[in-house]
């Protein structure tokens, strides 16, 4: 149970931490990655490291279910058991979920539940938190509302910028993916409700916090 499609509509960082993961020994097998963009980095980086990787552009004729069918089309002929959403810039809809049920995990710039939507790391800054961070999470039909995996934390200081804010909170998302991703593909994780049981092992933590 460890093919995986990553799913990106940017620069795809996260895809990249995965990519390096995984050629340093992590258990996911990385067997496509698909865009709705198709000037994605994500898309290149994946050429890069030799996966596939497709461009599913939204028709105007589609609706938000009928776009979602066609990415699940293009994605059945890779047998993926997990779907992991990085950085990718819409809504999936439950015609999504019900192809990959409790399998669709996405990484998201805040400790959830504040701060979800766009631009994360900006809302938290705005707000005048002291503490930011990433949250990753299985998807389900609301907005950042799915069951949480695991969540990293980083100060949010004085005199940060939201750049610079932005970046350490990325930082911490490189960390956090390919771990949780980790106990996803070695199942390790078992979800009652809001819970998100994880099978740790030694030394493993499902928070992860970072001096700065
Ligand atoms: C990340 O901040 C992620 O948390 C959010 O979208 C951004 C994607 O960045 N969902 P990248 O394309 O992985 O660099």
């Amino acid at each position: 149970m460890n093919r995986v499609g990553v799913l990106a509509s940017g620069g795809g960082t996260n895809l990249q931490a995965l990519i390096d993961a995984v050629a340093t020994g992590h258990p996911a097998k990385l067997v496509v990655v698909a865009s709705d963009k198709r000037d994605a980095g994500a898309l290149e980086r994946a050429r890069a490291a030799g996966i596939p990787a497709i461009v599913v552009p939204k028709t105007k004729a589609q609706d938000r279910e009928a776009y979602d069918r066609s990415l699940v089309d293009a994605l059945r002929a890779y047998a993926i058991d997990w779907v992991c959403l990085a950085g990718f810039m819409r809504i999936v809809t439950p015609a999504f979920l019900g192809a990959f049920p409790n399998r669709v995990l996405n990484i998201h710039p805040a400790l959830l539940p504040a701060f979800p939507g766009l631009h994360g790391q900006q809302q938290a800054h705005d707000y005048g938190v002291r503490v930011a961070g990433a949250t990753v999470h299985f998807v389900d039909a609301g907005t950042d509302t799915g069951p949480i995996i695991a969540q990293g934390v980083v100060p949010a200081l004085q005199d940060d910028t939201p750049d610079a804010l932005a970046a350490r909170i990325l930082t911490m998302e490189h960390r956090l993916y390919p771990m949780a991703l980790r106990w996803a593909v070695e199942g390790r994780l078992r979800v009652e409700g809001r819970q998100v049981h994880v099978d740790l092992r030694p030394g493993e933590s499902t928070a992860l916090f970072s001096p700065g």
